[in-house]
């Protein structure tokens, strides 16, 4: 099914019960200063489900451009992206639960034809400070839904640690309620908010999904991250609003529903990977052409997804009136853009290539969008491209003159040029210089401080806790060396490191190249490891007793009498001082963005935690 026809199916689906449908809102709010960005399909309903009349009627129906800025981090797996189409309908005041659910079941195992059999629901327990009860209503309709095609299904509390229970629908706390701000403490008075019911797609156990994932040693369930089960749709009970007393009734029960249409996409396509629907391929394809890599499970899938996400939001945004600035909306853009460039830069893309991607996006969705302004997105694209990698050189020659590189000389460059600090390092070791990074650090949040009431926040980006970060790229660099001398060779060791806020980079021997494919085992392996947990252990001992534990290339006269052994399991023992995270589930996920050579016979890998 194509992206096209199943928004279409959804849209006419509704019409065929009553609904309006309704043209998607910019993703830029109108009359809304509380967010940057139209976030859900409800945002531009806030009113109308606080009680005013809507001019076309109490059922409406759509599908919505939505931009979340807090989630550009989490782009890179197979399924999260900063802008997303959300199908909505809306009952305002008129039908509620029995019909929603009712519809819905509907609509995915008839209208489009997903197989009930993978599809399960989560509904909310309760809550007895906030007097909201549990919605065993809501489990009832689903169960009579589910019944009616032969499918018992068994309500059961969601428990830590005891999986799925045999159970199709499941009580949770606070992940099934829903507002805009998220639970129900943060929640502002007079914001609507209510319970909620999710559903989610089973891509099968058959695929070992949990298993391959770094979530492997915690029972899978729906709401677990690995990616087996995937949210497709979320119904939100909309009856309450947040008060001086807490929490009030509305006049009338409102129905919310959100589903992703990406997502729906790939349940019905079977693939969890949302960047193969056609809404991507060609986005992706136009990147590898570009870049010469091919798209698959490996280092370049990621760089890939977070270029066509970036540039597709981008091209989105610019489209509803937002320009590449330093405050607000503009600054969020700006981001995107730069990021995008980064990554390009990672799969070896030098020339100007937003405009090409850009292309591709808007080829994708013009007979659904029409309004694109297409040039307008093109110039500000180039323009911004153009600006960035202009502002790199004259930050070159900045930095050239400079004697001396002190953090707030480091700041400068990043705030003036656009210069990530990762970079004027490496420049400042060459003239054997090494930057103080908590100076940096200074003024960083001496500037965030200034220019918090424009847009807090909008600076997080890995430079907020540096000191936090290094320490886990060192323990990755212990990982990362016991994984070589496995793969490679027991007599691997280190020939150099350096760790900034934003990359590991390691020398060590050996004679040639290495192979994509060892690269690949090497990066899995530090993975694996991550994932399984591992307590980082530290022990005192001798000198003697610790060299014969650890292998070093180092002069043993360099170290103390006593001296630190850090320990992961059998797999990794090291001489180091440390200090080191308490445990590899701490570092995320491991990533090699190069190989190269450093000099004869040492070879130097650079490496990220995302
Ligand atoms: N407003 C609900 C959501 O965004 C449907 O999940």
């Amino acid at each position: 099914m194509t992206a096209n026809e199943l928004r279409q199916k959804y849209l006419e689906f509704f019409k065929s019960k009553g609904h309006i449908i309704i043209p998607s809102a910019s993703l830029v709010p109108e009359n809304d200063p509380s967010t940057l960005f139209t976030g859900s399909g409800m945002q531009p309903m806030v009113p109308y489900l606080l009680g005013e009349k809507h001019p076309l009627g109490t059922r409406i129906v759509d599908s919505q451009k939505c931009f979340r800025a807090g989630d550009i981090e989490d782009v890179g797996d197979n399924r999260h992206t900063t802008f997303f189409e959300m199908l909505g309908n809306w009952s305002l005041g008129d039908y509620f639960k029995k019909e929603q659910i009712f519809w819905m079941f509907e609509f995915l195992t008839k209208e489009i034809g997903l197989d009930p059999k993978n599809v399960y629901v989560t509904v909310f327990r309760g809550n007895e400070e906030l007097g909201i009860s549990r919605d065993s209503e809501a489990a009832g309709f689903w169960k009579e839904e589910f019944s009616k095609i032969g499918i018992e299904a068994k309500d059961v509390d969601f428990v830590e640690n005891k999986g799925m229970q045999e159970g199709r629908i499941f009580y949770y706390g606070k992940d099934n309620w829903w507002s805009r701000v998220g639970v129900p403490d943060n929640m502002p008075i007079g914001e609507p908010g209510g319970p909620d019911s999710e559903m989610f797609w089973d891509f099968g156990a058959e695929l070992g999904i949990h298993e391959k994932s770094e979530y492997r040693d915690q029972v899978c369930h729906v709401n677990c991250d690995c990616g087996r089960f995937l949210e497709i749709g979320n119904n939100v009970f909309m009856q309450y609003v947040k008060t001086e007393k807490g929490f009030e009734q509305l006049p009338s029960g409102n129905i919310d529903f959100g589903g992703g249409l990406e997502r729906i996409l790939a349940a019905k396509n079977g693939d969890p990977d949302i960047f193969k629907t056609d809404l991507f391929v060609p986005i992706i394809g136009k990147i590898e052409k570009l870049s010469g890599e091919k798209y698959g499970e490996s280092v370049s899938a990621y760089d890939m997804r977070v270029i066509a996400d970036h540039l597709k939001a981008a091209t989105f945004l610019i489209a509803d009136g937002v320009v590449p600035s330093n405050t607000q909306q503009g600054y969020v853009l700006r981001r995107l853009i730069r990021r995008a460039i980064r990554y390009g830069h990672l799969l070896g893309i030098e020339k100007n290539f937003t405009k090409q991607i850009s292309e591709a996006v808007v080829e994708i969705y013009k007979d659904i969008y029409s309004d694109f302004g297409k040039n307008k997105i093109f110039v500000e694209l180039e323009n911004e491209e153009n600006r960035f990698r202009e502002t790199l050189e004259k930050g070159l020659k900045e930095f050239e003159k400079m004697q001396n590189v002190s953090g707030a000389d480091a700041f400068n460059l990043y705030q003036t040029y656009g210069f990530p600090l990762e970079m004027t390092e490496e420049l400042a070791l060459e003239k054997g210089i090494k930057i103080n990074k908590k100076e940096f650090e200074e003024e960083f949040k001496k500037h965030q401080e200034k220019s918090r009431t424009a847009s807090a926040g909008q600076f997080k980006g890995g430079l907020v806790d540096v000191s936090e970060i290094t320490i886990k790229y060192h323990t990755a660099t212990h990982l990362l060396l016991a994984a070589m001398r496995q793969i490679l060779s027991p007599e691997i060791y280190q020939k150099g490191s350096n760790i900034t806020a934003e990359r590991l980079r390691f020398d060590f021997n050996y004679p040639e190249k290495l192979s994509a494919e060892q690269l690949k085992s090497i990066e899995n392996l530090v993975n694996e490891k991550i994932g399984e947990k591992i307590e980082v252990e530290m022990m005192e001992m001798s000198k003697e007793e610790a060299l014969k534990l650890a292998k070093v290339s180092f002069d043993p006269s360099k170290y103390g009498d006593i001296v630190k052994v850090y320990k992961i399991n059998d797999f990794s023992t090291e001489l180091c001082g440390g200090p080191h995270v308490k445990n590899t589930g701490e570092l995320g996920k491991f990533r090699i963005t190069k190989e190269e050579a450093s000099s004869a016979g040492v070879r130097r890998i650079k490496a990220v935690l995302v």
